[in-house]
């Protein structure tokens, strides 16, 4: 399975952060919050990476990343996104790199603690569809919300006024090679853009979407200039030098 990193964006809600810079290059503790993904990805067994990103700062990820020497990594793979078109149109340029591979995308502020290995092994022997990982938050306002009965999801609604459950979708998504035949489908949100969750909602209708619940904190750090502040605090307290995501 190959990895892709959604690292793109204006990152408005971090201004005036992210006024110089990409927010996925702001720091998190002791290093760049882009660090954390890639890490991510290496522990699951996943060395074939994607970073997609765009914007006036993109040349300052090669300067940063190169070849992934620092991952032990003999190369890394970039594309640029053009506009501001969203996750899913940002995904939708990963189509070559996947090459008719089923594919693990990262959201490049997502940090988490635990290790997505099992995820990615059950997903590798699922035949086709999807998978998403959910966790309870307190904050259901501010992300994709999944409605679950009788452990089936029904619905997932994007930033729901009016959330009746509290299980957010986080940025970690596992699809198959169809996934770029569904991003050609969509058409932009109210605010403009191509949406994940009309990604995910489409696989739903398929019945082809699977879920589980993600272990140990996850982190959304581009969620407001708070959360940045908080995931500084809970890596800073997990230990810069213990691997322990
Ligand atoms: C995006 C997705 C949302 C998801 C969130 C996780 O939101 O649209 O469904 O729950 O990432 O980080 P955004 O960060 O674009 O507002």
């Amino acid at each position: 399975m190959k990895g892709v990193i959604l690292a793109g964006g204006l990152g408005k809600r971090l201004f005036p952060l992210t006024k110089i810079t990409n927010k996925h290059l702001l720091p998190v503790y002791d290093r760049p919050m882009i660090y954390y993904p890639i890490e991510t990805l290496l522990n699951a067994g996943i060395r074939d990476i994607l970073i997609v990103t765009g914007g006036n700062n993109a040349g300052d990820f090669l300067r940063l990343l190169g070849n992934g020497n620092d991952f032990g990594l003999k190369h890394l793979n970039y594309t640029y996104q053009q506009k501001e078109g969203g996750i899913a149109e940002a995904l939708g340029l990963a189509e070559h790199f996947a090459d008719g591979e089923k594919i693990l995308v990262m959201l490049g502020d997502n940090i988490i603690e635990g290790n997505l290995r099992v995820s990615v092994d059950n997903f590798k022997k699922q035949k086709s569809g999807a998978k998403i990982l959910l966790k309870q938050v307190d904050n259901p306002r501010e992300y994709g919300i999944a409605y679950i009965k009788k452990g089936r999801i029904l619905k997932i609604e994007e930033k729901p006024k009016n959330p009746k459950s509290n299980y957010a979708v986080t940025g970690i998504y596992m699809y198959d090679s169809e996934v770029f035949d569904i991003v050609k489908t969509l058409k932009p949100s109210a605010r403009g853009e191509l949406e994940i969750t009309d990604v995910n909602n489409a696989y739903l209708r398929k019945e082809n979407l699977s879920y589980s619940f993600l272990k140990g904190f996850w982190l959304d750090a581009g969620e407001s200039i708070d959360a940045l502040l908080k995931t500084n605090k809970i890596v800073a307290q997990k230990g810069a030098n213990k691997k322990y995501f």
